[in-house]
């Protein structure tokens, strides 16, 4: 789907994002091994976690999804640790938390399972889970030398181990602690950097006891004692604080620009764009609410100065806004003078090479960038119309659809069909906060200023109400 954001007013209102990506994949896998009936309430209603959920009931638990919305839940009767062998492919479609987090809880099963995914996912590296899975006493295959997906598990008993992952990924450190529940003895997973905790608190509100000890400089030293079992429990998913960063970013990058994203998580392991923003000049305000699940939750308002300065971004931010990157460089490329990324070669290896594809898109908007082989150095301009491509990854067809409210000219999108797999309401909510755009119809035209009438939004589903200036009464 070909979509056009037209320039317009500055966004301004407030918007309720889906439930957070990360957490609803969680509480589906705990879901699924724990015993008893988990009710999972708001969660995230994209393709991502609906792949997970379909795995969770090919591997046997009874999964129930009510209602849409914010008054969405979904019920899980979970299998108490014993899955049944699944009879084909577990598909996992474009999302790497699925086929990571399925994979350690799959080199427990005493069968066989294959995990795969659609072509992006299948270029995505595999060995990471691997190697310790394998060190604990599963049998793994993968394609291309063990490099990338499809990935054979074939579990059985496992052993706790001590593991210094290589990278600072929250999806693998995960993938050990899931394995870790049914391991004999204690797992010690040690991390070289910060990356988001949601499994450890979602472990304990299932009752599991997972130790983390924070080391200076570094990440933490996780501990969690096996066999373990996790027991059901209700939990409420906070909103998506990185669906809410493509609206909180254009916000900081348009003078007179004011969003407020509601009920959104605050997990500390999230929010480094915010500090981001703040040290470019935006104002940022933070009302704290009620915990979710563990889990801190706040509305946040981000305002944008008249002005929106360039900087160096600290590369030790990078792991705590890693899905947040492309939100960034998009008000790096509407603020004044130089901006500085490092520390980000893990971006060549989400959902496309994130770094080409924004050095790429933005050049081809008239911005220079620079790009490294682990960051972007990026001349903050005036933004001017153009076309540009997705590679099929939701983040940066968000990240460009923003930044098309306050181009110069229309932004054309190849295709945006990619961001259901995390925000099917995406249109309607940048539509209610004054975005203009038009799904297009397929053409190699490209958009000329002050083009077609835009019709209103692309997709028919929201994830929560939002009002704004956009918004029709
Ligand atoms: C995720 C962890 C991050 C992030 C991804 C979601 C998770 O990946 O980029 O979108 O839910 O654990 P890594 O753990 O590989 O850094």
């Amino acid at each position: 789907m070909r979509l056009i954001v037209h320039p317009g007013a500055p966004l301004e209102g407030s918007v309720r994002p889906p439930g957070d990506k990360s957490i609803t994949h969680r509480a589906y896998v705990l879901g699924l091994v724990g015993e008893g009936l988990t009710v999972v309430e708001s969660p995230n209603p994209g393709a991502d976690c609906g792949a997970t959920l379909a795995c969770a009931a090919r591997l046997g638990a009874a999964c129930d999804s009510f209602a849409a919305g914010v008054e969405a839940r979904v019920e899980i009767r979970g299998c108490a640790g014993d899955l049944i062998e699944p009879d084909r492919v577990l598909e996992c479609g474009n999302s790497g938390t699925t086929l990571r987090l399925m994979a350690g809880v799959l080199a427990a099963q005493p069968f066989l399972a294959v995990l795969s995914g659609d072509e992006s996912l299948n270029r995505r590296p595999v060995a990471r889970v691997i190697e310790p899975l394998r060190r604990m006493g599963a049998t793994l295959t993968a394609r291309d030398g063990d490099r990338l997906p499809p990935l054979v598990v074939r579990g059985g008993r496992l052993n706790g181990i001590r593991y210094d992952l290589p990278v600072a990924s929250a999806q693998v450190a995960s993938c050990v602690l899931l394995a870790a529940l049914k391991a004999e003895g204690e797992t010690e997973v040690t991390l070289p950097g910060p990356a988001r905790d949601h499994t450890e608190r979602m472990l304990r509100a299932f009752g599991v006891k997972v130790e983390s000890t924070a080391r200076n400089g570094s990440g933490p030293r996780l501990r969690l004692a096996g066999p373990a079992r996790p027991r059901a429990t209700r939990l409420r998913v906070p909103g998506d604080f990185s669906a809410a960063a493509f609206f909180l970013a254009a916000a900081a990058a348009t003078p007179g620009g004011s969003v407020t994203a509601l009920g959104v998580g605050l997990n500390p392991t999230r929010t480094a764009l915010l500090d981001a923003l703040v040290q470019m000049g935006a104002r940022v305000e933070v009302r704290a609410l009620p915990e979710a699940g563990e889990e801190p939750v706040g509305d946040i308002t981000v305002t944008g100065p008249e002005r929106l300065l360039g900087i160096e971004l600290p590369a030790e931010w990078v792991p705590r806004m890693i899905d947040e990157i492309p939100a960034w460089a998009i008000a790096a490329a509407t603020a004044a003078g130089r901006s500085r990324l490092s520390g980000a070669a893990e971006l060549r290896v989400k959902e496309s090479d994130r770094l080409a594809l924004l050095a790429a898109n933005l050049g081809a908007l008239g911005i220079v960038v620079r790009e490294r082989p682990d960051g972007l150095e990026i001349e903050g301009a005036t933004v001017a119309g153009g076309a540009v491509r997705t590679g099929g990854d939701h983040r940066i067809a968000m990240a460009f659809a923003v930044l098309g409210t306050r181009a110069a000219g229309p932004i054309a999108i190849d295709d945006a069909s990619s961001i259901a797999t995390s925000y099917p309401g995406f249109a309607d909510a940048l539509t209610a906060l004054g975005g203009r755009m038009e799904p297009a119809a397929t053409s190699a035209r490209e958009p000329a200023s002050g083009g077609r009438r835009p019709t209103g939004p692309a997709s028919a589903a929201t994830s929560g109400p939002a009002t704004g200036r956009g918004r029709a009464s």
